[in-house]
């Protein structure tokens, strides 16, 4: 390997930009933050700010010489060809996608658009990049895949955790668009050489998620002494991995990660969805003394199941252990806590976001939810 491609490869001082997309959105902006603060090089971050895409989480770094923002949609074809012949990056880490399962099932046509056309045009414009390289900055070339532990379908109690050769049997619209952006990815490897990796990843829980994901949205209702909405019986499980852990996994799998290979990533810590809310009702109680709202536990509802609710996730993650020498820092209790902690400190954050268009969705998703009151937890 020549000097010149082992500067490029080492992330600390490396000169050479990488384009993030989704970068404002929950994980993609706990990336590029995390991305800044182990003191790697330059990002370009290109968003097209739907509902989810919130430029406030990166207003802390928005002004280093190092980051440039860019609007833009990524099925837009002759965009990321300008974009790509301008800024020149040395990988693409893609997370720009419609992420929430819920929205799926009421309005899927967005996920199919941006989650596969959308990876497709960005395969398709990357390949040719790729083409324009010369053959060190070729072989130095990484496109890092985010993609989700739902490609594999549902688990029963006693199944072994998904690993990376367990067959797709996606069962939302969300999952099943994002399987078939891996398997495009896939195949732009085999058919095309691109130095593509996929990983999978559980369910990640912090900072700047969207309240319409189960953990924040719990904590906002709560604290406005709202109804917590619990589907079904509560008895689905996920595997819950603190963003920033996740995080440190994509670097890993960016910097040393093998071509062509899918790495799992999750927190083994499986949990019931009840479980996690009682969790946090505990929590709740406990950081909030004066709420009048106290025990927060009177406020959980159980509401009609999510249509195809798939039952249980859990990833084993062995393979990027044992190949990248890489664990999560967080215990569920220490990242939940941390969560809480951040989500009552940033109470604007909240109020900002779920104001406007916000109140619509709720209105659309849980209006038609009436309260299972046979099953209340009162
Ligand atoms: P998010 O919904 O919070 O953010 C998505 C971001 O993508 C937003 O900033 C949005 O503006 C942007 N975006 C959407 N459509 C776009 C388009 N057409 N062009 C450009 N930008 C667009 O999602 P997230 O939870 O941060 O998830 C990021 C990625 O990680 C997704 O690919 C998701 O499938 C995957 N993932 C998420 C989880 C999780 O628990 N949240 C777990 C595993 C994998
Ligand atoms: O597993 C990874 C996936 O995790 C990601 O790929 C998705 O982008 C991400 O949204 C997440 O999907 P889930 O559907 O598991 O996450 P969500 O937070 O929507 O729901 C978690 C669980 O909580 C799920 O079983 C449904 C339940 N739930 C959710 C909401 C919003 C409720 O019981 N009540 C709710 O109001």
């Amino acid at each position: 390997m020549s000097a010149e491609q082992k500067r490029k490869r080492t992330p600390n001082g490396s000169s050479s930009p990488i384009l993030v997309t989704g970068g404002a959105g929950f994980i993609g902006s706990n990336f590029v933050l995390e991305w800044f603060a182990a003191g790697n090089g330059p990002v370009i971050n290109l968003d097209k700010l739907t509902y989810a895409g919130n430029p406030e989480n990166l207003a802390s770094i928005a002004n280093l010489p190092g980051y440039t923002f860019v609007r833009g949609d990524i099925c837009d074809a002759e965009m990321l060809k300008n974009l790509l012949e301008r800024y020149r990056p040395r990988a693409i880490v893609h997370f720009a996608a419609e992420s929430h399962v819920d929205r799926s099932i009421l309005g899927p046509e967005a996920f199919l658009r941006t989650n596969i056309d959308g990876t497709f045009t960005l395969l398709r414009a990357a390949k040719v990049y790729l083409e324009s390289l010369d053959e060190n900055d070729r072989a130095d070339f990484r496109f890092l895949h985010v993609s989700t532990d739902e490609v594999y379908g549902t688990l029963a109690p006693e199944d072994p955790a998904f690993h990376e050769q367990t067959p797709y049997a996606p069962n939302s619209p969300y999952a099943a668009s994002k399987a078939a952006s891996d398997h495009l990815v896939r195949a732009w490897v085999h058919t095309y050489n691109l130095p593509a990796i996929i990983t999978n990843c559980s369910n990640n829980y912090g900072p700047y998620q969207f309240p319409e994901k189960l953990i924040p949205l719990m904590i906002a209702n709560a604290r406005r002494g709202k109804p917590l909405p619990v589907y079904g019986d509560g008895q689905q499980v996920r595997d819950w991995l603190y963003v920033a852990d996740h995080c440190r996994a994509l670097m890993s799998v960016l910097e040393r990660g093998r071509i062509g290979e899918t790495y799992n990533v999750g927190g083994c810590n499986q949990r019931t969805n009840l479980e996690v809310v009682t969790t946090l009702c505990t929590l709740l109680d406990e950081l909030l003394p004066e709420s009048e709202f106290r025990p927060h536990k009177q406020l959980l509802t159980y509401v009609a199941d999510r249509p195809g609710h798939d039952r249980r996730y859990a990833i084993n993650a062995e393979k990027l252990q044992r190949e990248l020498d890489w664990s999560p820092q967080e215990s569920f209790e220490t990242g939940l806590r941390k969560t809480v902690e951040w989500y009552l400190a940033n109470t604007e954050w909240v109020d900002r976001i779920t104001s406007g268009a916000y109140q619509h969705w709720v209105e659309q998703n849980y209006g038609s939810r009436e309260a299972v009151s046979a099953r209340s937890a009162q």
